[in-house]
């Protein structure tokens, strides 16, 4: 398994997701500017793993600072610039939130103002830190999750069907993915999967990251363009649906990459489950429908040149938003690190969210 996010000791480790799969090279980042940057071209992406970037980020940020009286400003300072790298994806918001309440929220030292500044760097680094580790675990337990379900739905079955859209493997969380893990899990379990992955116009997240860790994980995949979902559902190919979120609502609404609204209406047409996978850092509880999630509009050159070619007329008007919003109405289940939530997901997803239910320490079987 590659590992999109490490820590070296002086720096932030990236995998660049914008080479895959011609080329697999890092980048180092030391700054707040170049971690921003990264998330919004995608050098890191993916709602889990771009909140990990951001926690490393907010220290990368501080660490610079030399009196105590300039953290708190500062620190402020870096959260805020930050956040306005991505608007939709949750875990952006929620893992800069978390770093920045923790560094506020210390214990009182009896220290030097000197000493005190070391000790709340620290403590920012050691957060981003944890983050960088639960969100293994986490994703390891949406697999195990998601593993007994697609078992339980698909008992007896030789090799279970899957389609997904984008890419919520292992490279868009630290290392397992949401969406994926369930395959990764169930095939450490004796069960076998063939996966459809969409290419995901414009920018190929299916075709370039998707089937690419697929490949390198040993698991059968296809890629199919994205207008032939609805050929290899009707054709009987498909078991399930399976994708991840950026942003949950509170009545279970889903933002995900653009055209999942386009595969959910086809997997309800054709009787077929269709799955979310979702850390509970993905759900929105503050946003009681998917009308109040932000989307992203990025640059229509992604449109007309994203593969490289020019491929529409110079100056035509383009229109790219990069996600879309899926009714719960159309959605099976979302499948989280702390069970599978069904609807009337308003109760369930509350439920999951709870802090009891938190997956807080390994279990012996992840
Ligand atoms: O624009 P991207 O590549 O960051 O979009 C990613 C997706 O839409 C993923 O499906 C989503 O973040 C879930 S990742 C576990």
């Amino acid at each position: 398994m590659l590992q999109t996010i490490s820590w070296t000791g002086q720096a932030a480790r990236l995998l660049d997701q914008t080479l895959l799969p011609t080329e697999t090279s890092y980048v180092e980042i030391t700054d707040e500017r170049q971690m921003w940057d990264a998330i919004k071209r995608l050098v890191v992406r993916g709602a889990p793993a771009i909140g990990v970037a951001a926690a490393f980020g907010v220290y990368l940020g501080v660490r610079q600072v030399e009196e105590l009286s300039g953290f708190k400003p500062k620190l402020k300072q870096v959260c805020d610039y930050l956040a306005t790298s991505r608007p939709t994806a949750v875990n952006l918001f929620w893992a800069i939130d978390r770093i920045y309440k923790h560094a506020r929220s210390h214990p009182r030292y009896r220290a030097t103002p000197q000493k005190l500044l070391k000790i709340l760097k620290q403590r920012v680094l050691d957060e981003a830190l944890v983050m960088l580790e639960e969100d293994n675990r986490v994703c390891r337990a949406i697999g195990r999750h998601g593993a007994k379900l697609l078992s339980e739905i698909f008992p007896g079955r030789d090799r279970i069907d899957l389609l997904t859209h984008c890419n919520a493997g292992g490279l868009a969380t630290v290392q397992y993915g949401t969406a994926l893990a369930p395959i990764y899990i169930g095939t450490e379990q004796g069960m076998k999967f063939h996966v459809f992955a969409d290419e995901t116009r414009p920018l190929l997240q299916g075709s370039r990251i998707t089937a690419f860790e697929l490949q390198q994980n040993g698991i059968p995949v296809t890629v199919i363009c994205d207008g032939m979902a609805a050929t290899v559902m009707s054709q009987g190919k498909v078991g399930a649906v399976i994708v991840g979120t950026d942003r949950v609502a509170a009545n279970g609404d889903v933002a995900n990459k653009i055209g999942t609204l386009g595969v959910a209406i086809l997997a309800k047409h054709y009787k077929i489950p269709f799955f979310v996978a979702a850390p509970t850092s993905s759900i929105d509880l503050s946003l009681a429908t998917g009308a109040g999630i932000p989307i992203e509009e990025r640059s229509g050159s992604e449109v007309s040149r994203g593969l490289g070619k020019q491929t529409a007329p110079p100056d035509v008007a383009i229109y790219n938003p990069a996600f879309d919003v899926t009714p719960n109405d159309l959605v099976t289940a979302i499948i989280t690190e702390n069970g599978v939530a069904q609807a009337p997901y308003i109760r369930s997803l509350a439920l999951m969210c709870e802090p009891r239910a938190r997956v807080t320490s390994p279990s012996p079987r992840g």
